[in-house]
């Protein structure tokens, strides 16, 4: 299988259960190529993503070969009683036991990219994420996945794992507060790195700024709504963003915004638009 080239998009499949087969379905016909899960049935639904990317090989909508699929590494806290490893085993074979599992709900021999869902603890890289990570590593050596990285982590946590890391992470995928600046100092180590950052929830974790007047005038001004406005700001800033949608609209409007790019102004504004609200 070759190697897949990064989309601009993911599409993500959190919380969408006996949906997910036909919402993955929709997306790939919206122009979704790159898609997001975890091997954590308490939020995703892995197994209806495989399915839906079956139907759509045999529908001829696209080849295993056009996608990027991500999928995650689960601890036990994340989970709940439907594991897809041992508890009692060690976590080396608890990574091993969730991949194998992985491959298997998403009918494929390899992954594109293999995510740790994040640390065990809050503010450290502890010595279990040291050893899920080397198994990460491993399965990365041996080829089942082209890369590796780590969501839901803190900028000393990144700093603490790069510097352990014999295999650098290739993406960061963490949740996006305009308050915070975008996760500013999360995207300088990453960009200064070479490693991806991913983006979610862009639009849920700040309502309050894309209600702000300033918000809604840039809409106005580019004729775009503040979806479109947002995922392109995070394209601009150098993000791959994630969208969940469920709405069919929604999927195809997310995807139109290579047509159109912010000024300076728009794109110093919405990255100081916390200090507007
Ligand atoms: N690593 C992690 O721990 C983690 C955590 C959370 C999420 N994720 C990933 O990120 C993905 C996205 O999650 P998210 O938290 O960003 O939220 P999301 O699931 O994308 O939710 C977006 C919300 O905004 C609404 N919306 C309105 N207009 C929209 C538009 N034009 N485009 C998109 N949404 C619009 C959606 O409603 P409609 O459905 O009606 O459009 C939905 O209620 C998840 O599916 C998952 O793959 C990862």
């Amino acid at each position: 299988m070759k190697d897949i080239t990064i989309p601009e998009f993911l599409y993500g499949t959190a919380w969408k259960e006996d949906k997910t087969c036909d919402l993955v379905l929709r997306a790939l016909k919206a122009g979704f190529r790159g898609i997001d899960t975890a091997c954590q049935r308490k939020h995703y639904y892995e197994a209806g993503v495989g399915k839906s990317l079956k139907i759509a090989y045999e529908e001829g909508l696209v080849s295993r070969n056009d996608l990027f699929l991500q999928t995650k590494y689960t601890y036990i806290m994340g989970q709940d009683q439907r594991l897809p490893y041992n508890p009692d085993a060690s976590y080396t074979e608890q990574v091993r036991q969730s991949f194998m599992k992985s491959l298997e709900n998403l009918c494929t021999e390899k992954i594109d990219s293999y995510i740790l869902h994040g640390p065990a603890q809050l503010k450290v890289i502890s010595d279990i994420d040291i050893e899920v990570w080397r198994e990460m590593e491993a399965i990365k050596n041996e080829g089942l996945t082209q890369h590796i990285g780590v969501s839901n982590i803190q900028i000393k946590q990144l700093e603490q794992l790069f510097e352990t890391a014999r295999i650098k992470p290739a993406f960061v995928q963490n949740r996006c507060y305009a308050k915070f600046k975008w996760d500013s100092d999360v995207r300088a180590f990453c960009k200064k790195n070479n490693i991806i950052y991913q983006g979610f929830s862009l639009l849920t974790a700040n309502k309050s700024e894309i209600s702000t007047q300033a918000f809604v005038n840039i809409c106005e001004k580019y004729g775009k709504t503040p979806a479109q406005i947002i995922f392109r700001f995070a394209k601009q800033l150098g993000m791959l963003p994630l969208t969940g949608t469920t709405n069919e609209e929604h999927m195809k409007s997310d995807l139109d915004i290579y047509n159109f790019e912010l000024n300076s102004d728009a794109m110093h504004l919405i990255e100081n638009i916390s200090t507007q609200t």
